[in-house]
């Protein structure tokens, strides 16, 4: 039996990669202004994607969620926003076609600030710091002014999602979004790469349909959906003191959701049963994630699922498997028929970055588009086999023409990692490379047809 969940019941549990703050009054202060300050979305907001979520994990809908690993104060404006949103929104009109399903758009964005770091320290020339645990707690600079975790910083970050999230509902609303736009910039990719007959073929297509929506009288006069997106944001909730701080009772349904972002995932690292993440998650409303490493096993899976998601209710719980390339074959097939077994009503979702992740001989941290799409297509084949449904996939990835993965049809090789690496964190798929495998997915989803 769970013991009586409230707002801060997770205080009385043991956590893991919390900033050690030196001021706890301020820290107190800041979180006490928090709650005072307008929630970013709605609870209802976060029902409807649940809603939609339901329908993926029946097979009615796919999962697209993507952007940064972590977002940064200095990196933030319009343009990288905009980029980001606008490759979402191409590779979900391809990934439509392939499907003939809705794509439900996911952002890692507008509050994905706080990383947990393999080492809380960092020693660089005999100076150990404080790591680097996201612009939310403290400055990636390697200097005492900049390491020491601020929570002052939790305000900022408050601020920059509420002006994220401003211009992204602006973005999907107010005619940006139009279909035909999108269709019109994936030409202008394909225009400029290489890329070969097959992804030509799947946008001709698609103009085709367009074309023919457009003799039928569908336009965005006639019919709104054709320029406007459902958008939602999305983030690891790692950082508890802020989630809680955001956390409102729904006058509606009186219960509570955390209002931060629309989903919330828990992390590989902070997925312990008996631990403060689990406790928190456990008592909101919102849609939630768990990242699935490959030392889950069955049973601790159906564990976790009964923590998260008591009721079986579908669209609620979203297994966010990362394994990597070498070790899908081996364990996701076993907890998949479990999950299946037991009847749990899950969307099982692919994050083929976190467990593809090497270092280059140049020293960057890097991961390789081969392996990436081996990861994509391995949990397709897996799941075919296993007769369940892949209902998703979860990308870092930005709207940039970085070099930090290499690989692809822009043959990014190790040594061009240092061009344009602008991470401050994990490597991201770039525009190019966010688009090809979205052009290669939507072949794969179209056999589920
Ligand atoms: C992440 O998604 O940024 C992350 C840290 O992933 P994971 O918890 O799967 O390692
Ligand atoms: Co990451």
């Amino acid at each position: 039996m769970n013991s009586k969940w409230s707002i801060d019941s997770w205080r009385n549990f043991p956590i893991k990669h919390q900033p050690i703050y030196s001021d706890l009054n301020k820290l107190k202060e800041v979180e006490d202004k928090l709650k005072t300050l307008p929630p970013l979305v709605f609870a209802g907001e976060a029902r409807t994607l649940k809603e939609k979520l339901a329908d993926v994990s029946e097979g009615k809908a796919f999962l697209l969620q993507g952007g940064d690993c972590a977002e940064s104060f200095a990196e933030f404006n319009a343009d990288n926003l905009r980029d980001t949103f606008r490759v979402i929104l191409q590779m979900a009109a391809v990934l439509t076609y392939g499907a003939s399903l809705p794509i439900v758009k996911v952002g890692r964005l507008a509050g994905q600030f706080a990383k947990p770091r393999s080492e809380p320290f960092e020693t660089r020339d005999n100076i150990k710091q404080p790591s680097y645990l996201g612009d939310i707690v403290n400055g990636i600079d390697f200097e005492v002014s900049s390491r020491e975790p601020d929570p002052e910083r939790m305000i900022r970050a408050y601020s920059q999602a509420a002006s994220a999230l401003n211009l992204l509902r602006a973005f999907a609303t107010g005619g940006y979004a139009d279909l035909h736009e999108v269709h019109r910039w994936n030409l202008e990719f394909l225009e400029g790469s290489s890329q070969d007959n097959e992804y030509r073929m799947i946008a001709d297509r698609i103009g085709d349909c367009l074309d023919f929506m457009k003799a039928c009288g569908i336009n965005k006069n006639t019919a709104g959906l054709v320029s406007k997106v459902d958008f939602f944001t999305s983030h690891e909730a790692l950082l508890l003191g802020y989630e809680q701080s955001l956390t409102r009772i729904d006058s509606i349904t009186e219960d509570y959701y955390d209002c931060s972002a629309h989903m919330l995932w828990i992390g590989e690292r902070t997925r312990g049963l008996d631990e403060a993440h689990i406790e928190f998650m456990r008592g909101i409303g919102n849609p939630i994630g768990v990242k699935v490493g490959p030392s889950m096993t069955n049973d601790e899976l159906i564990s976790l699922i009964d923590k998260l998601n008591p009721n079986n209710e579908a669209g609620k719980l979203t297994l966010i498997s990362r394994m990597g390339r070498d070790n899908i074959g081996n364990v996701l097939p076993s907890l998949i028929r479990k999950v299946g077994e037991e009847g749990r009503k899950v969307v099982w979702s692919c994050d083929p970055m976190h467990g593809n992740t090497f270092k280059a001989q140049t020293g960057y941290k890097t991961r390789a588009f081969d392996n990436v799409m081996s990861e994509v297509e391995q949990f397709f084949q897996i799941h075919r086999s296993e007769g369940s449904y892949a209902g998703g996939i979860h990308l870092e990835m930005t709207g940039q023409d970085v070099t930090e993965c290499v690989g692809g049809s822009q043959e990014i090789k190790e040594e061009n990692l240092g061009d344009r690496y602008h991470t401050h964190c994990d490597p991201r798929l770039n525009a190019s490379q966010g688009l090809e495998l979205a052009f290669r997915l939507s072949e794969e989803l179209s056999k589920y047809r």
